[in-house]
């Protein structure tokens, strides 16, 4: 049984509940954070709450604590729970509203720690395919409850055998998976979208892990650069980082994991395995 942090409360994961009132449960109005702990200690939880506050200024949902108040609950939460590694997911709703439209501040604040549990190991040695799909998100740059995008469009990558869809936006953009930021090797340098996207936190460590190398061009990025790219890859806090080996029906490259690809998510398994040890230098991340 897992411990979470409701409103104040630690209570079991199954006396965690919302009033249906909730503008989340009736508007999907809320919004939430994700990240995973590394070594027990969560990854960035400075930035994930950074962001999870810039989520609430684009929609209008201040939070009920100081960042400092929460940062020091998600530790606790942690403490309360005994697991190996954790998920820690934040959510603030909309809370109750007289006509469940007009937001009146009474949001409910959630921290929910799971166990973490590992995605499939073939994704990592073989690598993966992605679809791209005609979709915009609606304030990309929030982290908001409202997923009905993703929902929809991942159980079409997974008629197509995919793990991913991708968006593409009205100009022919290709902004961002459902839940993963993407970069393409092209031109002999890694080029992933700088904007229209939600800003990744995997997505700045990895920016910055690659600019030691070879600095990252963020720049918008097409369809056509996609049949162009000899690597690609998907990023993300639950995924790390998923080499791409087709997307829809173009192969990427040779059809293997190629070897920037490869170097990239040694680099990062090597910083995530010492992230919070002892002589681990965390970097110091600029938004980008
Ligand atoms: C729309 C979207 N883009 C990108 C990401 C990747 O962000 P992060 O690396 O912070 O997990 C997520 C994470 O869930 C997401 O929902």
């Amino acid at each position: 049984m897992s411990i979470f942090y409701l409103d104040g409360d630690f209570v079991d994961s199954e006396k965690a509940v919302l009033s249906v009132n909730d503008m989340a449960v009736l508007r999907g109005y809320g919004i939430f954070d994700f990240m995973r702990t590394y070594n027990k200690r969560p990854f960035y939880l400075k930035e994930h709450i950074d962001r999870l506050v810039n989520s609430g200024q684009k929609v209008g949902l201040n939070l009920p604590c100081t960042k400092e108040a929460l940062f020091d609950i998600v530790m606790e939460t942690l403490e309360r729970n005994d697991n190996e590694e954790s998920n820690v997911r934040i959510v603030y709703t909309g809370g109750t509203s007289h006509d469940s439209v007009t937001p009146e501040g009474k949001g409910k604040l959630i921290v929910m720690v799971t166990p973490k549990h590992d995605l499939p190991s073939w994704w990592y040695t073989k690598g993966v395919k992605i679809i791209t799909v005609d979709v915009e998100r609606y304030i990309p740059e929030a982290k908001s409850t409202n997923y009905m995008n993703a929902v929809l469009t991942q159980q079409e990558a997974i008629k197509s055998n995919a793990v991913e869809s991708v968006y593409v936006d009205r100009d022919g953009r290709v902004l961002e998976g459902t839940t993963t930021n993407i970069f393409l090797y092209l031109d002999n340098k890694w080029v992933t979208p700088g904007a229209g996207i939600l800003p990744g936190i995997t997505r700045s460590v990895i920016i910055e892990l690659m600019n030691e190398q070879q600095a990252v061009e963020l720049r918008d990025i097409s369809r056509e650069d996609i049949a162009k790219a000899k690597e690609i890859i998907i990023t993300a806090s639950n995924k790390e980082i998923v080499p791409v080996i087709q997307v829809d029906d173009i192969q990427i490259g040779d059809g293997q994991i190629g070897v920037h690809s490869a170097e990239i998510m040694k680099k990062f398994k090597e910083f995530t395995t010492r992230y919070g040890q002892e002589g681990h230098a965390e970097r110091v991340k600029t938004a980008v």
